[in-house]
Order: C-alpha cells, then sequence, then structure tokens
C-alpha cells in the first residue's frame, strides 16, 4: 500500500490526465461568448459527444480550474472546441472572453463527464433537447453527432435565450436545420422578442411546453428521449413539466453546469454523525489512506496530502471527481450531478462527501 503523502511520479503507461493545448481559433459566437479551438495533439484526444475539458488557468496568482462542455463533435470536428459565456463575477469566464487568443496554450484535463450516449448506426429514435444560453454547448455536440452517427434519428432542439443577440451558434443552428432537413428542427424561445418575432417568447411553462410538444414530432415514450442542460431554474421547470407529461424520469438526461450553493464546510444534516475518518482511496492503480476531519470534504483532505485527483467544480456538479465507493458509507452534502441510477450503482462526489464509517474505500477512474 503507498501512502499518499507526496505527489507521485506518472507510471510508465499510464493515462494521460493533463495536456498542454495550443489555441488554433477563437470565434466571437455573440456579444459575451466565444469558441476557443484547440488543436489536437500528434496523438489526438478523444472524447465522446457531451463530454468537458476542464481548463486551467493562472488568473491574478490564483490557479483557478472550470469545466466547459465540448461544442465539437469528434465525428465532425479535427479539433477540440469549448464555448464560454460571460458569467458576471466569473473569474475564468471573463478572464478567457477578455484575454484568448490564437497560439495561446493552455493545460486543460482529459475530457471527463457522463452526458454522454452510445451511437449506433441503425438507431432510430427522437431526441427532444432543451438548451437554456450556453447550456447549448453539449447539446451542439449531441446533435451534430446524431446528425452523421444515426441516419435514421432526428433531433428537435427547444432552445431559450434572452434575446436574438445572446443566440449562441445562430448560423450553425440554421445551417445544420438546411443540411438536415426533416431530421434537425430548432425552435427558438426569446425572453425579449422583437416585435417581428413569431416564435415564441416568455417563460417555458406547461401552457407553452404543451404548444411545443404539438409542434413537434411524436415518435411515442419509447422511441423519445430527452436531454437538457441550461440554467437551473429552467432544468427544475422542464423536468417538472415533463413529468406532468407522463415521460419517465429513465427517458430524461440533464446536464448540470451551474454550480448550486452548497456549504463547503460542514454538513447540515443533523441525523448523522460525522468524525474523524480514514478514506482508502483508489486512482491510477495506487492505492491512498487520506485521514478525513469532520469540517472538510473527502476530495480536500487528499488535495492537502498532494493527492493528484481529478477534479473541476468542487461543487458536486461537473462529476469530475466521481469514484465508486465500493466499501463503507459516505454522506454527500450535494446529490445533484449524480443521477439516480449511478447512486444506486454506488458512485459518489468526494468533493461534497464526508465518510460516515471507517471503512470507506473508493475507486476514481
Ligand atoms: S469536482 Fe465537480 S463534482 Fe466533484
Amino acid at each position: 500500500m503507498a501512502f499518499g503523502f507526496f505527489k507521485k511520479k506518472k507510471k510508465e503507461g499510464a493515462r494521460e490526465h493533463y495536456y498542454s493545448l495550443a489555441i488554433k481559433e477563437v470565434v466571437k459566437e455573440t456579444a459575451d461568448a466565444i469558441t476557443i479551438v484547440f488543436e489536437q495533439p500528434e496523438t489526438p484526444i478523444e472524447y465522446k459527444a457531451g463530454q468537458f475539458l476542464t481548463l486551467i488557468a493562472d488568473i491574478n496568482g490564483e490557479s483557478v480550474r472550470r469545466a466547459y462542455s465540448l461544442s465539437s463533435s469528434p465525428y465532425i470536428e479535427k479539433d477540440l472546441a469549448v464555448t464560454i459565456k460571460r458569467v458576471k463575477g466569473g473569474v475564468m469566464s471573463n478572464y478567457l472572453n477578455d484575454t484568448a487568443k490564437a497560439g495561446d496554450v493552455m493545460k486543460v484535463m482529459e475530457p471527463m463527464g457522463h452526458f454522454t450516449t452510445e451511437f449506433t448506426a441503425d438507431n432510430k429514435r427522437h431526441i427532444v433537447m432543451f438548451g437554456g444560453g450556453s447550456g447549448i454547448t453539449p447539446l451542439m455536440s449531441h446533435a451534430k453527432s446524431t446528425m452523421v452517427q444515426e441516419p435514421y434519428s432526428i433531433v428537435s432542439l427547444i432552445y431559450a435565450n434572452r434575446d436574438i443577440n445572446s443566440i449562441i451558434f445562430k448560423e450553425t443552428l440554421r445551417d445544420l436545420e438546411t443540411k438536415y432537413e426533416g431530421r434537425f428542427r430548432v425552435i427558438h424561445i426569446l425572453d425579449n422578442a422583437p416585435l417581428e418575432w413569431q416564435g415564441p417568447s416568455g417563460l417555458l411553462n406547461h401552457e407553452m411546453l404543451t404548444d411545443l410538444f404539438e409542434r413537434i414530432p411524436n415518435w411515442g415514450i419509447d422511441k423519445t428521449t430527452y436531454i437538457m442542460c441550461g440554467p437551473e431554474g429552467m432544468m427544475n421547470n422542464v423536468e417538472t413539466l415533463l413529468e406532468k407529461q407522463n415521460i419517465p424520469a429513465d427517458r430524461i438526461f440533464k446536464e448540470s453546469f451551474v454550480a448550486g450553493t452548497i456549504n463547503k464546510e460542514s454538513s447540515t444534516d443533523t441525523d448523522v454523525e460525522i468524525s474523524t475518518q480514514t478514506v482508502t482511496i483508489v486512482y491510477d492503480d495506487e492505492e491512498y489512506e487520506v485521514v478525513v476531519n469532520p469540517n472538510t470534504h473527502i476530495l480536500d483532505a487528499a488535495l492537502d496530502m498532494d493527492i493528484d485527483l481529478p477534479y473541476s467544480c468542487q461543487s458536486g456538479l461537473c462529476t469530475a471527481c466521481r469514484g465508486k465507493c465500493v466499501s463503507g458509507k459516505v454522506k454527500m452534502d450535494e446529490e445533484e450531478g449524480l443521477s439516480q441510477a449511478e447512486k444506486d450503482a454506488g458512485y459518489v462526489l468526494p468533493c461534497v462527501s464526508h465518510p460516515l464509517t471507517d471503512d470507506v474505500k473508493i475507486e476514481i477512474g
């Protein structure tokens, strides 16, 4: 057993977790969103539609890392692209919108995330997508990939934005509709619609959803999948509305990309007692023992010991740190990032987890 007091040297043949990627191009999508296209290295980085890259940058003397969904399709574009919208107070998003340029080199983590699907050429399904603002990015990757990987499947994208100028990929979406007429359809919804706007506007409520469902093809529940990415409020709303339409939960998939508010210092659940425990973590075929105090989470305790575990949001949303708890019990302060099926299978997010027993063992990767 190895104790993780020092950062370990990478084993020969071990999987690469970090890359230095050159920016090939920065595309201005809207007044406050850019797409950064990274040049593939000599040995191309593999990824799946719906995964994200974690970008790492030194900003004002601090190492900052943030996860951004890949908007490129691994089946179409040679390079990797992430699309980043400015966020009020967003350290990384504002920094990159202000400074990123072709030729810059950025440190990134390997693509991660489980908002993915298996594409099969003879699949015949209807994918209904709900996107809000920059939540379009993973949906874009899914939509493009579906068009080329599943010639019998169709996509209906319902895309909500503040106003017409904040629509990311407006032209690209129009081009896709033309190229894949009959298979790819976009319905834009605007909060502030111009006078001449003929599409839906306002809140995505029950009435609007019912109306939208009448406008998209009905392939029946068994052949339809619903995927969504956008602000938390929008996704909660859509989920509730889909439930009211009797759509089973196992047909609905979502990507939470907006950080939630959690108490990083301590658990608020008074039913469980959290005490100092030693947790075993298995990562990259190495085993570490990490002492976790009640006021810290398992990931933080491991990072304090200089164990180089994967992570990004540290808020229980991106799943970059996901591991399987193979023994013992943990309590998560935030469960939003995992589906019920993942939780049932024993997956946990160490960045928001406390060990409850003295035999917790988590396998990561
Ligand atoms: S680091 Fe994002 S869920 Fe743990």
